[in-house]
Order: C-alpha cells, then sequence, then structure tokens
C-alpha cells in the first residue's frame, strides 16, 4: 500500500545565510527521506519556508537601512537558489509573508481563543529606558532560571535548551545597550499549556520510536511541568493579533511558525488545483515528520503539538528526528565569530554531491559531528573518487574497450557471482529498514559496504586478466558487477541525487533514476553503456589550507 508521508523542514530565518550546520541538522535529512520514499513509490510532501517575522530582522534591515521585507526576500532567493544547486527537493518552500499564512494562523488563533485555550493577561515586559523601546525577548539577555547559566536570552536558554519568559531572567539587562531594563505593563495573549501537560506527557510515553534524545528532553521537560507563554509581542513587523484593540502588537514568532507547516500544505493543494487535498496529509493515515535541530525540539514536541490538540482533528507529529549540532574545525560553530562555512560559498566553488555525502556519513543524528576541509577532501578522494567512482570507471572503460560499449551477456553464475548479487539485494532491505528509521548515516555506510564488496569482486575476478583465456567469464564477471552498479545508483539516489542521475544514463537507463523504484534492476545483455565519465573529481589538498584561513576571518 503507498504511504503517505508529510515532511516538515525548519523553517530558516530569512535574516542570514545558511551554513553546514543547517545544512546538516534540518535540511539534508528530510532530503534523504523524501527521495527514499518518492523511490518507493509512497505519497510524500515536503514543505517548508522562510520565516520573515520577529525582531532579529527589523534589527538587521535598520543596521543595513532597508525595510525587514527587502531583507527577507534577499534571503529568500538565496534560499531558492541554494535548495536548487544543493538538490533539496521541496514540494513547496514559501515564506511566512503570505496572505494564506496570516489567515491560517489567525484562523489557529481565533479558535484556541474560542476554545479557552488561549487568553488574554496583562504582563510585565522589558522596557529599556536608554533604547527607548520594548525589548524583544532575544535582546533581553541575563541568567537562566532553570540552570543558572548567565548568558541566557529572554526566548530560550542554549545550556539547557529550555523556553524562557523574559520577565523570569535573573539579573536581566538589554541586549542592545546593556542597561537594567524596567519592566512595563502590556496586555498580551497566553497560550494555556498547562491544560495540556497531562495530556502530551501520556502521548509523549507512547512515542517509543522517537530518538532517545528527543524522547528524554521531551520528558524531562514535561516532567518539570510547563507554564503559560504569551503569544503576542510588542512588535509591528509581523501577523497583527486579529483582534480589536491591539494595535502595533503581532502574534509571536514562533507561534505562527509553527502553523507554517499546515498553511505551506493548503498553499499547496491550492496550487495544485485541489483546495482539500491537505487534508490527506494531516487527517487520517498519513504520517508527519518534522526535520529539525535540536535546538527546535521543545517547539516541535511540546508547543506545536499542544496548538493541534487544542485545535482537534489535525496529526499530531510521528517523528520528530531533531538532529545534534555539527562543530567546525573542532570549534563550536559561530556565526557572529565567523566561524563557520557558508552553503552559498561552498556551492560556489564545489559540487554539492560531496557535501552530501560527507555531512551523511557523518551526520550528527546521536551525537555532535565534526566538519573539517581535510575530512572532506579524504573522503571525497579516499572514498567518493577510489572506492565508488573508480568501481563505476573501471567496468564502464573495459566493457566499452572489450564488448563494444553493450552490457555483456553472462552464463551461468558461481557462487561467488550468486553472493555478490545476494548482498545487493540484502542491502536494499537493510537500508529499507534503516531509512526508513531516519538512521541515515547507518544506511549509507551500508551502501559503502557494497561497493567496497564490489571491488573486491572485480579484483578477484580480474576480468582484465581474464579476456585473454576465458572471455565468457570476462563477460559474467563484467555483467555481474554492472548489476550492483545497477543497485549503487538506486540506494544512492537518495545521497547523491546527481551522480546517481548520472550513473543511470551511463548504464543506459532511460528518465529519472528516482522513477526507477527501490529495487534490483538487472540490465539487459546487450543495453548499450554510454562512454565512461569520471563521476567525482579528484580535490587538491591545497584547498584545507585555503578554506580554513577563510574561517574567523572577518568582512568589513
Ligand atoms: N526559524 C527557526 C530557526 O531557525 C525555526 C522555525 S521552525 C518552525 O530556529 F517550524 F517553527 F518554523
Ligand atoms: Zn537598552
Amino acid at each position: 500500500m503507498r504511504e503517505r508521508i508529510f515532511i516538515g523542514v525548519a523553517w530558516p530565518y530569512a535574516d542570514g545565510p545558511l551554513h553546514l550546520g543547517h545544512i546538516a541538522g534540518a535540511y539534508l535529512p528530510p532530503d534523504i527521506f523524501a527521495r527514499y520514499h518518492r523511490t518507493k513509490g509512497n505519497e510524500v510532501l515536503m514543505v517548508s519556508g522562510s520565516d520573515q517575522h520577529g525582531t532579529p530582522i527589523t534589527i538587521k534591515a535598520e543596521q543595513e537601512g532597508k525595510s525587514p521585507s527587502q531583507i527577507a526576500s534577499q534571503y529568500h532567493q538565496q534560499f531558492l537558489d541554494s535548495w536548487q544547486k544543493l538538490g533539496i527537493s521541496f514540494d513547496l518552500f514559501t515564506s511566512t509573508s503570505t496572505a494564506n499564512h496570516a489567515e491560517v494562523s489567525c484562523d489557529i488563533f481565533l479558535t484556541l481563543l474560542n476554545k479557552g485555550y488561549i487568553y488574554k493577561a496583562t504582563v510585565s515586559q522589558p522596557f529599556c529606558s536608554q533604547c527607548q523601546r520594548f525589548l524583544p525577548d532575544r535582546y533581553i539577555e541575563g541568567t537562566c532560571p532553570y540552570c543558572q547559566s548567565s548568558g541566557a536570552r529572554g526566548d530560550q536558554c542554549d545550556e539547557c535548551g529550555k523556553p524562557i519568559n523574559p520577565v523570569e531572567l535573573v539579573d536581566p539587562r538589554c541586549g542592545i545597550c546593556t542597561a537594567t531594563p524596567q519592566f512595563k505593563d502590556s496586555e498580551h495573549f497566553f497560550l494555556r499549556l498547562t491544560a495540556f501537560e497531562a495530556r502530551l506527557l501520556d502521548w509523549v510515553k507512547q512515542q517509543t520510536h522517537w530518538r532517545q534524545n528527543v524522547l528524554n528532553f521531551t520528558t524531562r521537560y514535561l516532567e518539570g511541568g510547563l507554564k503559560d507563554r504569551a503569544i503576542t509581542r510588542d512588535i509591528a513587523w509581523g501577523i497583527p493579533i486579529p483582534v480589536d484593540g491591539f494595535d502595533g502588537k503581532c502574534i509571536y514568532v514562533w507561534f505562527e511558525a509553527v502553523i507554517g507547516y499546515l498553511s505551506a500544505t493548503k498553499e499547496w493543494a491550492k496550487s495544485n488545483g485541489d483546495e482539500e487535498k491537505w487534508r490527506s496529509f494531516w487527517q487520517g493515515e498519513a504520517k508527519s515528520y518534522y526535520f529539525i535541530g535540536k535546538d527546535n525540539i521543545p517547539f516541535h514536541t511540546i508547543i506545536w503539538p499542544a496548538m493541534l490538540m487544542g485545535y482537534d482533528g489535525l496529526n499530531l507529529p510521528y517523528d520528530v528526528p531533531a538532529n545534534e549540532f555539527l562543530t567546525i574545525e573542532g570549534r563550536k560553530l559561530s556565526t557572529s565569530r565567523h566561524w563557520a562555512v557558508w552553503l552559498s560559498d561552498y556551492l560556489s566553488r564545489y559540487d554539492p554531491d560531496p557535501l552530501r555525502y560527507l555531512l551523511s556519513i557523518n551526520m550528527p543524528e546521536t551525537g555532535d559531528t565534526n566538519f573539517s576541509w581535510r575530512g572532506f577532501v579524504h573522503r571525497n578522494n579516499d572514498e567518493l573518487v577510489a572506492t565508488y567512482g573508480n568501481l563505476v570507471h573501471r567496468v564502464l572503460t573495459f566493457v566499452h574497450r572489450h564488448f563494444d560499449g553493450c552490457v555483456p551477456t553472462p552464463s551461468e553464475l558461481d557462487s561467488r557471482s550468486q553472493t555478490l548479487l545476494n548482498k545487493a539485494r540484502d542491502t536494499l532491505n537493510t537500508m529499507d529498514g534503516l531509512l526508513y528509521r531516519c538512521h541515515f548515516r547507518e544506511a549509507i555506510r551500508t551502501a559503502m559496504s557494497l561497493a567496497q564488496e564490489a571491488n573486491r569482486y572485480l579484483e578477484e575476478k580480474s576480468p582484465w586478466k581474464m579476456i585473454k583465456q576465458d572471455r565468457q567469464a570476462s563477460a559474467t564477471a563484467l555483467y555481474v558487477a554492472i548489476s550492483v552498479l545497477s543497485c549503487l545508483r538506486i540506494v544512492l539516489y537518495p545521497f547523491l541525487p546527481f551522480s546517481s542521475q548520472k550513473l543511470h544514463e551511463f548504464l543506459g537507463f532511460k528518465g529519472n533514476v528516482g522513477d526507477d523504484g527501490w529495487q534490483l534492476i538487472l540490465p539487459t545483455p546487450g543495453q548499450k553503456l554510454l562512454p565512461p565519465k569520471p563521476l567525482f573529481s579528484k580535490l587538491d589538498e591545497k584547498l584545507v589550507a585555503e578554506e580554513t584561513s577563510r574561517l574567523g576571518y572577518v568582512q568589513c
């Protein structure tokens, strides 16, 4: 039976460029997952968009003398360009600035308000009299009331990961001028999270298929007790509160951003000519997956589920496979210190697949992992080029030289050849299970071990030596090797879509490699292969020094 898979991907803030940490954490995994499910013949919808509201973007706009929407659309364009170059295959990548998104957000807001899950209250908001403004959550700093770390912000503590209400911060300071803010009264709306505590805990306890880190974090958080949270702000940039008398105030960026998953689905349905089609991904059998970095966990395992429970009638997340962080050259990634590798820089200099390979085989699934330029060159040269690329190249060149570039006709397979073909079939099965459960790193390792095994097989069979004394044995070995390549183009497609498509064409297959199904298609004897071209190119060690010297460099 065809499954329906909804894939929600964290909405990147449109106030700055993407770096490799974002890609390893939240953008590459869902693309692998989506391509895998599409190949299996399942119905997939993968959506996201740029997160265009909130204060950081207004501050950036002020600094650059532009409007927030100019900044947002500039980065939105850059995101679209990056997805295309890196092959992140969204069905829709929209933004939070659409009329549709505002409409869906207001519907959820008003429905929860009518049901009593949102209520009005007067709160004291941090106001900096030196700066003469209400301080946005991120621009008030202080000591975390939960873990006592000193660098917490008014929205979240990076140390313990807990969301924070600004009033809770101990020893607060203005994040812009460091003055001690005063608190002024302002009327706001609150989400009654306390009403969902028991239901959430009950629900979370049943999610035994979640990753350990996600499950532990969420359970601990819930057991610590929930507090109601303000979901509106004193800010003019955003979605205005859909209630009279709240001029100059907007819905909090996090409250509406998560609604983007639903609004994007509705936008997709409308633009596909069937307004009601969104239901097939939000009601009934469909499973929904949310791909995010670990700093976004509580918003996707607690707040968004609570909103959905309150709204009622929509599917809760099935899985939230949050990733850990990527360090760069052994150090914590920091955008302010320019200790980051920017995606658009990478894509302007190198091919997409080597990065996809490195970030997959080294994915921060169960703990932080490190990116280094040396590792990049090494993985590219010793694994992609030497193991996989050479296998392809050797086989294709030889078939062109001795068999007119056509798949040779095999004779009966010996047990060694059978064993290799069985390993190819096992690889498809094993990877199927791993990918289904979002174990991406283990999955690509399994594929690479098939490539290694095929290399060993060719060493043993040495068709290049056999060709003179036993042409038929050589033909059989090549036929088996081409069969393994046919398997590799499929199993590596979710990870390396560009080179899989090339290999698909080299092997004489037509159309898109992703349309061939998750299966071993044996080549037809006589099938014409294209003249071989290298699948990957070797990288020069020199780039290690060049690239590392770019780190930490501050542009002025
Ligand atoms: N913009 C947020 C971030 O980059 C993520 C928002 S995910 C969403 O951390 F689902 F809420 F949109
Ligand atoms: Zn100030």
